[in-house]
């Protein structure tokens, strides 16, 4: 469904629109610049306000009716205290996804003094908050569904690049949309052949180089610990290639690297069966990278950028790896593979190793790649870890500009020892305590030579519950992460 988005400059009482949503701070008293609104209301907006019907809370919503020739609804949302970036897409989504499920077609977003990185995250949220993986439901007739939602104003509060940031916005919300589809899509949809073919869509698309090397060119490469993963599966395994140069020619890449589990049974260390359908989402890491590539290219930023992607699925089979099985990975180390289930890290080994090719300026992977992360930070930060305490910073900052949280672990040479093999150069697991800090540790071993930060997204990726603003599912993560870290270094 195509969506369009414009802009609006001036007073928002003066929009023709069935709905205007107006996001308002925690505990503030309505600005000045909607007193006009405020008069089409009868003043229901104040007296809202000055009577605590409404208080701005973070996902509170009150629906006013108004008359007049402007907004014949205004939907108050509540962006909560002190709102960041975080806030206005949360707020703006809501927006979204109550006018989609009115069946508006059309509606209108305001929140106080929207510029730049405001209009941007407005933007993203109004185009995602609608979104749903409506494709494999039989769909009531169209006379009663509930029209959905095709365009939408940002008002402005200044004409000033206010275009271009709509137009960003619209490019990391396709990322996005691209990123959670993927996620959201069953294993037995979503296969490591359709990744493969969505990145030759996405590149297609914008004249991206994409290479996908499949068994026969991984075994060429000496890549034993990814073909270990893939040699259970009847799958074909991909190992993506795809480049974006906007910069220099000459000038070295930023590379994002993502696990592509497209389903993790967890092999011969099989996973119990309770909530095993979740790990579908052992993607997730790919679709960031896939959908960060598409808001890139879309937003034809000055750098050069590698995507790689590693894509199988860990199934348990008379071909599987096996505990105790010993492989060798493509920079020559050896892994004892004590647990099939450490998978990701196996696949990653290679994809990393083969990183160093590219002799990138920093490397920068996304992989749902322990449960332990969820123990450690639960499902509102992304465990962070690194080689470069510049560049894990830089990472940092790019969380929190695209309001995906995210905290540092410490990747401490102290915790080497729980990965220690008696008869190989490492094992694939480090025992109960650390499980992130050993992972992003054995990750480590295959980074030589160029700086690193490892995202484990393990319990941000993707909700288990509705989160208000978004629906049970895909949450997005780390599209914006990688999109505003590559956006960073652009010089
Ligand atoms: N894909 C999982 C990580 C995961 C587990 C994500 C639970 C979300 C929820 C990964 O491949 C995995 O199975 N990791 C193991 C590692 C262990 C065997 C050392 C885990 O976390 O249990
Ligand atoms: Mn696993
Ligand atoms: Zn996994």
């Amino acid at each position: 469904m195509p969506f369009s988005l414009s802009l609006h400059v001036g007073d928002p009482a003066r929009l023709a629109t069935p709905l205007l949503a107006v996001a308002l701070p925690s505990d503030k008293a309505v600005p000045k610049t909607l007193a006009s609104l405020d008069k089409a209301l009868g003043g229901a907006l104040t007296r809202a306000v000055k009577q605590k019907d409404f208080k701005g809370n973070r996902d509170e919503t009150l629906f006013l009716f108004a008359h007049g020739k402007g907004p014949q609804r205004v939907l108050l949302v509540g962006l909560g205290p002190a709102p960041e970036a975080g806030a206005i897409v949360r707020a703006a989504s809501l927006a979204g996804r109550k006018g989609n499920s009115m069946g508006v077609e059309r509606m209108a977003f305001w929140a106080e003094a929207l510029e730049g990185a405001a209009i941007e995250n407005a933007a993203i949220g109004l185009s995602l908050g609608g979104w749903e993986y409506s494709e494999l439901r039989t769909q009531p007739p169209a006379a009663e569904r509930p029209k959905p939602l095709v365009a939408a104003v940002v008002c402005a509060d200044q004409a000033t690049d206010a275009q271009a940031a709509l137009a960003n916005g619209v490019a990391i919300a396709e990322g996005q949309r691209i990123a959670r589809t993927l996620a959201m899509m069953p294993g037995n949809l979503c296969t490591p052949t359709h990744v493969a073919d969505t990145a030759k869509e996405i590149a297609k698309r914008h004249k991206l180089k994409v290479t996908v090397f499949g068994r026969k060119e991984m075994e060429k490469m000496g890549m034993g610990s990814f073909l270990a993963v893939a040699q259970g599966t009847p799958q074909k395994p991909k190992f993506i290639v795809i480049e974006y140069r906007g910069g220099a020619v000459d000038e070295a890449p930023v590379v994002l690297v993502g696990k592509g589990l497209c389903f993790d049974s967890g092999g011969i260390s099989i996973k119990p069966a309770d909530r095993m359908e979740f790990m579908k989402f052992d993607m997730s890491g790919a679709a960031g990278v896939l959908g960060a590539m598409e808001a890139i290219a879309q937003m034809k930023l000055k750098i050069n950028v590698v995507g790689l992607v590693g894509s199988t699925t860990n199934m348990p089979s008379g071909t599987a790896m096996n505990p105790g099985d010993v492989v060798r990975a493509s920079n020559g180390k050896t892994i004892e593979i004590i647990n099939t289930d450490a998978e990701g890290r196996l696949v990653l080994a290679d994809v990393l190793a083969y990183a160093a090719r590219l002799k990138p300026q920093a490397v920068v992977d996304a992989a749902t790649l322990t449960g332990a992360v969820v123990v450690a930070l639960g499902n509102n930060a992304t465990g962070v870890l690194g080689n470069d305490q510049g560049v894990v910073d830089e990472v940092l900052a790019a969380c929190r500009r695209g309001g995906e949280p995210g905290w540092q672990l410490p990747l401490w040479p102290e915790y080497r020892d729980q990965i220690k093999s008696d008869i190989a150069d490492m094992k694939n697991v480090g025992g109960r305590g650390a499980g992130t800090i050993t992972a992003a540790l054995f990750l480590a071993e295959f980074t030589q030579g160029y700086k690193w930060v490892h995202l484990d997204i393990a319990g941000t990726a993707y909700s288990e519950t509705d989160l208000i603003s978004l629906p049970r599912g895909p949450t997005g993560v780390p599209v914006r992460t990688f999109v505003e870290f590559v956006r960073g270094r652009v010089r």
